[in-house]
């Protein structure tokens, strides 16, 4: 079940995120909860234990982060959330949708590939561990 996320799911946000991504790449309740109240900016949750922050400007979007729970990695709750992040972006006039993602995170690049990303930029030495971000786009 995929839900909008509205200001009353920040703390659950901060969790998963917590739950799904290193110490030092943390962010808080009070940062999901600012967010979302930004124009533009939308969230989907699954309940389960995932969920995706997005950012529309004009025809361009932007996937924030994406984060689903270890305890339920690999039950396709990642998939289900982008793919309907794609489609509510789309109906809302965006025509692309860019991303970042270390270049040795390789479930997350497994996910965006075959959910059409393609690369077509790299951010040298971008994350705290010292690896590059690369620059992902797709088309819808
Ligand atoms: C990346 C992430 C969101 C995937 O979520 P998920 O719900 O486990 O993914 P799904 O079950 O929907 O998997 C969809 C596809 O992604 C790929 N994939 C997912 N996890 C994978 C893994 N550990 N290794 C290799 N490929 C993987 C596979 O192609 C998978 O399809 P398949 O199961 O049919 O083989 C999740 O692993 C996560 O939260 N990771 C930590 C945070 C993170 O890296 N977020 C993205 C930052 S850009």
């Amino acid at each position: 079940m995929i839900l909008i996320a509205g200001r009353t799911h920040a703390a659950a946000m901060a969790a998963i995120h917590a739950s799904a991504f290193p110490p030092g790449a943390r962010w808080r309740e009070e940062s999901f909860a600012a967010q979302l109240a930004l124009p533009g900016v939308f969230g989907l949750i699954d309940p389960e234990g995932g969920f995706i922050l997005m950012r529309i400007v004009a025809e361009e979007a932007e996937v924030l982060t994406l984060a689903v729970a270890p305890a339920v990695q690999r039950r396709g709750i990642g998939r289900a959330l982008l793919a309907e992040a794609m489609v509510r972006t789309r109906a809302a006039g965006a025509r692309r949708i860019l991303l970042e993602v270390s270049e040795q995170n390789e479930a997350a690049r497994a996910l965006y590939g075959a959910a059409g990303f393609a690369e077509i930029g790299r951010r040298r030495r971008y994350y705290a561990d010292g690896a590059d971000a690369l620059v992902l786009a797709a088309m819808l």
